[in-house]
């Protein structure tokens, strides 16, 4: 039996849209088949590429894995909301300048991710490879911890050495190097 469908309110990079929505419709699938938001990419749609990552009320999630439902009310931004052709973002343009893309399908993902992982850096919270996880304040972002914090984007045409350096750059800029 076909579920009913379940109004869902989501804001997406600053606009407010209203769906009625079968309640085992990911966010990736609304994002891309509803509101043809299109720079978020299925790749694998099981949790293991990183290729769908969006940043949801201010944190980075996979989008595939996402209940659109369960999002209701939520502020969405995928990487057309950090920065236009015109005036690319931060992270954007440090891709460019690092040439950080070959064939670009995972490259929104990579970007929403970077985002996502300067803020968390930035509110202190560790990694897998943080060696002191009791200490305060911002974790200084070596490579190791962006290539750990990173290791949910895969990159299928292997730009990982160009994506570390480009992220590199907008750490150092943050004062997180
Ligand atoms: Fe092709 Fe990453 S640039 S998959």
């Amino acid at each position: 039996m076909v579920p009913p469908p379940v109004p869902t309110r989501l804001t997406v990079n600053g606009q407010e849209h209203r769906l009625e929505l079968d309640p085992r419709v990911s966010v990736l699938d609304a994002l891309r088949d509803r509101l043809g938001v299109t720079s978020v990419k299925k790749g694998c749609d099981h949790g293991q590429c990183g290729a769908c990552t969006v940043i949801a009320d201010g944190r980075r999630i996979l989008s595939c894995l996402a209940l659109a439902v369960s999002y209701d009310g939520a502020e969405v931004t995928t990487a057309e909301g950090l920065g236009t052709v015109e005036d690319l973002g931060e992270v954007q343009e440090a891709f460019v300048e690092r040439d950080a893309l070959q064939c670009g399908y995972c490259t929104p993902g990579q970007i929403c991710s970077a985002e996502g992982m300067l803020t968390e850096a930035r509110e202190g919270m560790p990694s897998h490879v943080t060696s002191d996880v009791s200490a305060q304040g911002p974790v200084r972002l070596t490579a190791e911890e962006i290539r750990e914090r990173m290791s949910g984007n895969l990159c299928r045409c292997g730009a990982y050495d160009h994506i570390l350096a480009a992220i590199t750059d907008v750490a150092r800029a943050r004062g997180l190097v």
